[in-house]
């Protein structure tokens, strides 16, 4: 099988973030979230996949990517010059494809569910696509699933972003898919927002009487389109981190169990953190610095007499004030200092941004 990895889009909602590079490369518990993408294709022995470069910083994902051999994987780049839709990047891919199944995993999807199971019963199956669903709160923001009342192993609809929905079955972004979607696209018209729907493909696949199962996804899946969506999936992937903390401190700080700590951090004795966090490598804690829970501090990052709490810090960030950030997404190179602010302050800083309190 091969696998292909969304990276392109619009990523209008992750503004400023998205000012200096795709929204997929954006770290969650200090890792690009499409990277979670790419490791799930490797794990389930997945090793030719292309990536979809859209038109916002392309490059940046190349030079973190490379021909992916440091990945164990190897890396085809196909370029999308405008994000005309989900069905419009994976109708790219067809020579890339060959006769081969495959897997989309669109790259801001992040899913804790592994993929082995699913990939075993595709791959030796004779089914033209297989979904995976995941029960939401909010089935407007997302493609819906609609499952026959009497058969709950078929599916009869599929709409994308349905105004007032009977089904709470949200379609998740990983799709296996045979090199029949091809033609299927073909004859796709563009949606209300003017793309080809991966959910319009899906839904003529079936109307021409080919067979799509699914299956109901337990477990967390985020869809990381907001702030608050990234802050969230920071939460969940930090409350799974490993246990071990290899790594050497300058004091032995409380580490239960659930902090990371990268190599030659040096941390304050009148420092504390409470995990679950993650701490790049090269990082100055200093003295006065309250951390966590749920936060992901960037390679490179010096801190004094802050306080932060379930926020992303990026790499390189100076922050020296005594402030109290709360769920803020801090990107990298930015600095903050002056007075102190009492309250608890949330923050959405582009890269190099420097604010004065
Ligand atoms: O997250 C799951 C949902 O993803 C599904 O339930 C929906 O059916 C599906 O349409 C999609 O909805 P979104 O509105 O969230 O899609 P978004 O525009 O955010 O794009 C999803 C990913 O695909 C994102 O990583 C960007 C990338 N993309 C998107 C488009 C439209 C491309 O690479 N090229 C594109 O043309």
């Amino acid at each position: 099988m091969k696998g292909i990895i969304l990276h392109g889009g619009h990523g209008t909602r992750l503004r400023p973030l998205t000012h200096t590079g795709p929204k997929q490369l954006l770290p969650i518990a200090n890792k690009p979230m499409s990277q979670y993408a790419l490791e799930d294709l490797k794990n389930v022995g997945i090793h030719d996949i292309a990536i979809i470069l859209g038109d916002i910083y392309p490059e940046k994902v190349r030079e973190y990517y490379g021909n992916g051999e440091e990945f164990g994987v190897n890396i085809t780049y196909i370029y999308q010059e405008k994000p005309k839709g989900i069905s419009h990047a994976i109708r790219l891919c067809k020579e890339f494809v060959g006769n081969d199944k495959f897997i989309v995993y669109l790259g801001d999807n992040v899913l804790r569910k592994n993929l082995t199971d699913y990939t075993k019963k595709f791959s030796s199956s004779d089914l033209d696509a297989m979904i995976l669903l995941c029960e939401v709160d909010n089935p407007s923001k997302f493609g819906v699933a609609y499952v026959d009342k009497d058969d709950s192993s078929k599916i009869k609809n599929i709409i994308e972003k349905p105004k007032n929905s009977t089904s709470n079955l949200a379609v998740i972004g990983v799709y296996f898919l045979t090199p029949k979607i091809f033609g299927i696209i073909d004859n796709l018209k563009p949606s209300s927002r003017g793309e080809l729907e991966i959910t319009d493909a899906l839904q003529l696949l079936m109307d021409k009487g080919n067979t799509i199962a699914h299956d109901i996804v337990t477990g967390w899946w985020k869809d990381t389109g907001t702030p608050e969506d990234i802050i969230h999936a920071n939460r969940l992937v930090l409350d799974s981190i490993g246990t071990e903390n290899q790594f050497l401190v300058e004091k032995d700080i409380s580490t239960k169990d659930n902090i990371i700590i990268g190599s030659n951090t040096k941390i304050s004795q009148d420092s504390s953190i409470i995990g679950p966090a993650i701490i790049g490598k090269n990082c100055k804690i200093e003295s006065g610095v309250r951390l966590g829970p749920y936060v992901s501090i960037g390679d490179g990052c010096t801190l004094e007499n802050c306080s932060i709490e379930n926020s992303i810090i990026m790499e390189n960030c100076k922050i020296d004030a005594q402030v109290n950030l709360v769920s803020s997404i801090i990107a990298q190179s930015s600095q903050i200092d002056g007075n102190t602010i009492s309250k608890k302050s949330q923050f959405l800083l582009g890269e190099r941004t420097h604010l004065k309190l």
